[in-house]
């Protein structure tokens, strides 16, 4: 069980008494419109049980909440690749509107991949795509310590509306 901290917020497993807390924050279409369809509207409380179950059974993965004020208020992870794309780890995050622009994520961020990147020796590269519409989670990847390696011009379509995805990358 992983938990990690610094002053302001603490990385955890997420529990099945957050479900209140995730529906709240999450069913909010400026969240959804930067994630992948995967990402349930409405977040239904349906939608949540389904993600605690699968984020607190997976070994493979480490799904955490992101806690602060008590309560969970967003969700960062890295899922392992497998094959011959065995050495990556795909980083996401999210985080209730009412907490942004505060470096919550950066902190997130720092605190996670420092960890992955001290306890699985295997990873060697984390990475995360975003769409080309999110300066914010850009900026968040720059600060801590990523670079743009590629855009996959046209390669999404979000709502309806194709776009460029960036993929932004930092290794060991
Ligand atoms: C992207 C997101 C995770 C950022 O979380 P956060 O805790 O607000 O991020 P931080 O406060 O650590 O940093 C945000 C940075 O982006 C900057 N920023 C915010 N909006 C911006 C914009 N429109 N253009 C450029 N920069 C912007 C902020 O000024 C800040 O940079 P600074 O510290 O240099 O001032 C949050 O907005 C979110 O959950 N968005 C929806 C889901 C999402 O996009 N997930 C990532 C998918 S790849």
């Amino acid at each position: 069980m992983v938990t990690l901290t610094s002053n302001r917020i603490t990385l955890r497993p997420w529990r099945e008494d957050d479900l209140h807390s995730l529906v709240r924050h999450a069913d909010n279409f400026n969240i959804w419109i930067n994630l992948r369809d995967g990402f349930p509207r409405p977040y239904t409380e349906q939608a949540g049980r389904d993600w605690l179950k699968m984020a607190m059974d997976l070994k493979s993965n480490l799904f955490l909440a992101i806690e602060t004020d008590g309560e969970a208020v967003g969700g960062i992870g890295i899922s392992f690749k497998e094959d011959v794309y065995r050495k990556n780890g795909e980083l996401g995050y999210w985080l209730s509107e009412q907490y942004w622009g505060r470096g919550i994520v950066s902190e997130a961020v720092v605190l996670l991949v420092d960890h992955v990147f001290t306890n699985y020796p295997d990873i060697l590269r984390i990475y995360a795509n975003l769409f080309s519409f999110n300066p914010a989670s850009a900026r968040v990847l720059q600060k801590c310590g990523f670079h743009l390696e590629a855009i996959h011009k046209n390669s999404v379509i979000k709502n309806g509306q194709l776009a460029d995805e960036h993929c932004y990358v930092r290794f060991r």
